[in-house]
């Protein structure tokens, strides 16, 4: 076997961050090579750093095992190395075939374009590794995981024989996911190489050969995929053990907390995206809502939290209707939520962390004693929810735009649960994080719970869904496909009910 990638000694350093320090990757040629690692691990700064786009201090690059000097992104093209990044560099304007060749149009009769040479082409690398496109279509009108594919044809197109993949799941659903590693297989069928950058254990455990783990900037184990396991992958990412999956006792339901009967919600484009939905929350128990994003659980929780109008129906909690509540007054009967998307809803972004953790509660005691706000008693309640959620930050003062994705949601859900809610949503609550942090904010969550609050569970991740939930519904199209216990739920139950597929013999009435 040839040695496709040796990356030796490589040494890349940002103002006040080492980002990779003597790192060694050996990648044989035909393999499917897993680079893991936590977030800020150093993983894209060494990929970067292969494909020409970062100047290492120090190192030395071979390809097919001869030394090369990558000075510009040109010239790792040139060797035959692609790469599609986290952030796509597609022009959404352009169709695909244009995105595609943009760069290296192939010439007919010098200056005019080839155009049925360009689409003859694309269509055969398309058709060769399972990339299903139209190359017409433009892509600005396509879903992401068809925008992803048209990157890695695009690094096809320009004759790749090593491709690099950077966290291409993290935009995923999962039947894109699955898409997604039927063409890796193809691709090394063909006699390509990848490398491919996660943080999902799983993946790894299912696509890869060999698993390179960085940590801090560190080359921290090499190993066989099927000589490791989870587990001990998840304690070389983390420096620590983590527990992958969550114990918790049995649920102890209590009273109803949350009722939602016949529910009807508008999306923004006007078209009805909850369309008669109806279940209970109990205190004590975590009620998981399944599905594949876009199936109506933004418009649930919106109509829940009072951001979006309930066309028809009721929400109840604790017996009280919400629906002509404002959302102040929603919290004041105990409802917090940790919202989908945290850059927009979840915090101020240029406030520092102390002002984001009181913006629930600014306006009444202990916080404030009539008109004034108490700086001592707001500056201690910040200081012990950063302890508490174990929040990574050099001082309550800094802007949450400092913080990482991890440290934020932790601030999100410090701010949320400290409230004590009686109804706690929480709305893809780990997207993005760590495993570290997974750990941290699944634990929280069933913490709720056993406190008695009620919680809805909103969450693309099956994996999420079914080790925390005690009950799960699933969502598709707006309306609800199946209800049924977690402890009985299997993963092709629920995946079948996520396409839309009623299963043999009559799923559980929904939460009655
Ligand atoms: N262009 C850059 N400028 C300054 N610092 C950077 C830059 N790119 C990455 N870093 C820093 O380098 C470290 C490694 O980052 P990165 O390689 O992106 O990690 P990963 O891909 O494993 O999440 C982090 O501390 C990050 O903040
Ligand atoms: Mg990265």
């Amino acid at each position: 076997m040839t040695t496709a990638v040796e990356m030796l000694g490589i040494r890349k350093v940002f103002p006040g961050v080492v980002a990779n320090d003597n790192v060694n990757l050996s990648v044989e040629e035909g393999e499917i090579h897993a680079l893991i690692g936590e977030n800020g691990a150093g993983k894209s700064t060494l990929m970067n750093v292969l494909f020409g786009l970062h100047h290492p201090e120090a190192g030395v690059i071979k390809i097919r095992g001869k030394e090369v000097h990558i000075r510009k992104n040109a010239d790792a093209i040139a060797l035959g190395i692609g790469m599609v990044h986290q952030k796509f560099k597609l022009v959404p304007s352009f169709t695909v075939a244009e995105n595609i060749t943009l760069g290296s149009e192939p010439r007919h009769r010098g200056i005019f374009l080839d155009r049925k040479a360009v689409h003859d082409n694309v269509m055969e690398i398309s058709r060769r590794f399972g990339l299903q496109i139209s190359p017409d279509a433009r892509i600005q009108d396509l879903p992401v995981g068809v925008q992803q594919r048209v990157e890695i044809l695009k690094a096809l197109y320009r004759q790749a024989d090593i491709l690099i993949l950077d966290e291409p799941t993290a935009v995923l659903t999962p039947k894109e996911t699955r898409d997604l590693f039927g063409v890796i297989r193809s691709l090394v069928a063909n006699g390509k190489t990848v490398i491919f950058i996660t943080h999902k254990l799983r993946e790894v455990m299912e696509i890869s050969d060999r698993v390179t783990a960085m940590r801090d900037g560190k080359v921290v184990g090499v190993t066989k995929t099927t000589e490791t396991n989870p587990t001990q992958l998840a304690r070389m990412m983390v420096g620590r053990d983590v527990l992958l999956r969550v114990t918790k006792t049995e649920a102890q339901p209590k009273d109803v907390v949350l009722q939602i009967r016949d529910l009807h919600v508008f999306d923004d484009r006007n078209l009805k995206a909850v369309q008669g939905v109806s279940f209970d929350v109990r205190a004590g128990e975590i009620l998981g809502i399944a599905g594949v994003e876009g199936n109506g659980q933004r418009e649930l929780v919106e109509a829940i939290v009072g951001l979006r109008p309930a066309w028809n129906g009721e929400i109840q909690v604790k017996a009280q209707n919400l629906t002509t509540l404002n959302i102040r007054q929603r919290r004041e009967v105990g409802v917090s939520c940790v919202p989908e998307d945290r850059y927009v809803r979840g915090v101020a972004l240029p406030a520092s962390i102390e002002d984001n953790l009181i913006v629930n509660n600014y306006f009444k005691p202990p916080i404030a004693q009539g008109p004034l706000l108490k700086p001592d008693v707001i500056a201690r309640h910040a200081q012990e929810l950063i302890e508490t959620f174990d929040v990574r930050t050099p001082s309550k003062d800094v802007p949450a735009y400092a913080l990482s994705g991890g440290n934020l949601q932790k601030v999100v859900l410090a701010r949320e649960l400290s409230a004590q809610p009686d109804l706690f949503i929480a709305a893809q609550p780990t997207r993005g994080l760590d495993i570290g942090s997974i750990e941290f904010v699944h634990r929280r969550i069933v913490e709720a719970r056993d406190r008695g609050a009620a919680v809805l569970l909103v969450s693309a991740e099956l994996e999420e869904i079914m080790s925390l939930s005690d009950r799960i519904v699933v969502l598709y199209e707006g309306k609800i496909m199946g209800a049924i216990e977690g402890a009985r739920a299997t993963e092709e139950g629920l995946g079948l009910w996520m396409a839309g597929i009623t299963s043999e013999g009559s799923p559980e009435a929904a939460g009655h």
